[in-house]
């Protein structure tokens, strides 16, 4: 099957240290202990289960590598994507600090769909009251889904990071406690708990690979995501980890931009991209303190080089398993097959025939309707076929 040729760029990371270990600056932001202590929480929740693992060995042959694996986010505790790890887990561990009967406690959090669906599941499950901020373009089926569990939606005017700043300014008023998945000056404690939820996923990709990937396509809004997995894979295989890519939506690139100029710095583009989740025109302060050295590399995609990829692994490749990925979902793949078919992309990050790669597959469908006008059919039947 070949694979479509897609306008890219990238930048290769020039303070990158592959070789090193965990050292104390990635240890002062995400430690060991803190990630014990998200394992040991999150994995007694009920519903618990790793999400599967997929090898996908047709899309590794048109990619031109050895192997490729997708790990599959969709099911996460029903919420559709990874950010059931996160925000719940940082609410939980909010109440825990504060000490004062949940019920008394108001979250409060932007999102721009699945981080806020997150929280609200955990404090109607810790018992205590949410209030979720969702910026102008965000879909009306994803404000269904945060509402269903029982949050306060409000809707502000602008981008996601206006909803951010106007959260922050309504819960200073009101006494609420911002549980956000991006840290900023003076906000790093949270970010970093929400972090410490994701790394379980990583965890769950370390007990299951006998050898670590060479490589690993990571889609990056705020970072969060990329920073929590490079940080797991970083402690637990030290300079045996994968070379890490972080993939961005064109329009939307701040960690592009950061690995740049060395330095956290705004997205150049207007954030108008499908990938929802990784509209983010701002670095989180934590996680670019890990993916300053942690990451290999930082790419950007055009929109079409995702839609293309939700397309393949919907339909299978060559008799591979078919899956569902959302849009932002599909961004570090989508890199992935962009870079496999771009001959001075594979010599820059060294992908040949032996390479292993692997990719997080971070949401299923969680915009059921976008989904089907995407890919021509919906979740709910590439799932049943
Ligand atoms: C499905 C999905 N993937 C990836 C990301 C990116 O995560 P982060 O902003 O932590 O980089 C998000 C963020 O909302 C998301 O919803």
């Amino acid at each position: 099957m070949p694979l479509k040729s897609f306008p890219i760029d990238w930048v290769i990371n020039k303070a990158a240290t592959p070789g090193a270990g965990y050292g104390a600056a990635e240890r002062a932001v995400l430690d060991e202990e803190g990630f014990e202590r998200a394992w040991n929480t999150v994995t007694r929740w009920p519903g618990y289960k790793p999400t599967p693992l997929v090898s996908l060995p047709g899309l590794a042959r048109a990619a031109g590598i050895g192997e490729l694996r997708y790990k599959d986010e969709g099911g996460r505790f029903g919420l559709g994507s990874f950010k059931a790890l996160g925000g719940a887990y940082a609410v939980y561990r909010l109440l825990a600090r504060l000490g004062t009967p949940a019920k008394d406690v108001t979250v409060a959090s932007a999102t721009d769909g699945n981080h806020g669906r997150s929280v609200a599941w955990g404090a109607r499950t810790f018992g205590c009251r949410s209030v979720i901020y969702i910026h102008a373009t965000v879909s009306e089926a994803r404000r269904a889904a945060i509402a269903s569990y029982d949050a306060e939606v409000v809707r502000t005017p602008g981008t996601y990071d206006d909803s951010v700043r106007i959260c922050a300014e309504d819960a200073a008023k009101n006494g609420w406690h911002v549980v956000s998945d991006t840290s900023y000056e003076g906000y790093r404690e949270i970010p970093c708990d929400v972090m410490q939820g994701y790394a379980v996923l990583a965890e769950e990709i370390v007990r299951e690979m006998r050898e670590p990937p060479t490589h690993v396509f990571l889609q990056g809004g705020v970072g969060g995501l990329a920073a929590a997995v490079v940080s797991r894979f970083w402690q637990a295989w030290g300079a045996r980890r994968p070379h890490t890519v972080v993939v961005e939506p064109v329009r939307a690139d701040c960690l592009f931009q950061s690995a740049k100029s060395g330095t956290p710095t705004k997205a150049t583009g207007d954030l108008d991209t499908l990938m929802a989740g990784l509209a983010c025109g701002e670095v989180s302060l934590a996680a670019w303190d890990i993916l300053k050295k942690g990451a290999a590399a930082f790419m950007i995609v055009p929109d079409d080089a995702a839609i293309e990829a939700m397309r393949i692994v919907a339909s299978g490749a060559d008799g591979d398993k078919r899956i569902v990925g959302g849009e932002s979902g599909v961004g570090g793949l989508a890199g992935l097959l962009a870079a496999s078919v771009n001959e001075k992309a594979r010599a820059d990050l060294a992908l040949t025939r032996d390479s292993r790669a692997l990719v997080i597959g971070s949401e299923g469908d969680t915009d059921a309707e976008l989904y089907k006008k995407l890919v021509g059919r919906s979740g709910d039947e590439i799932r049943a076929a």
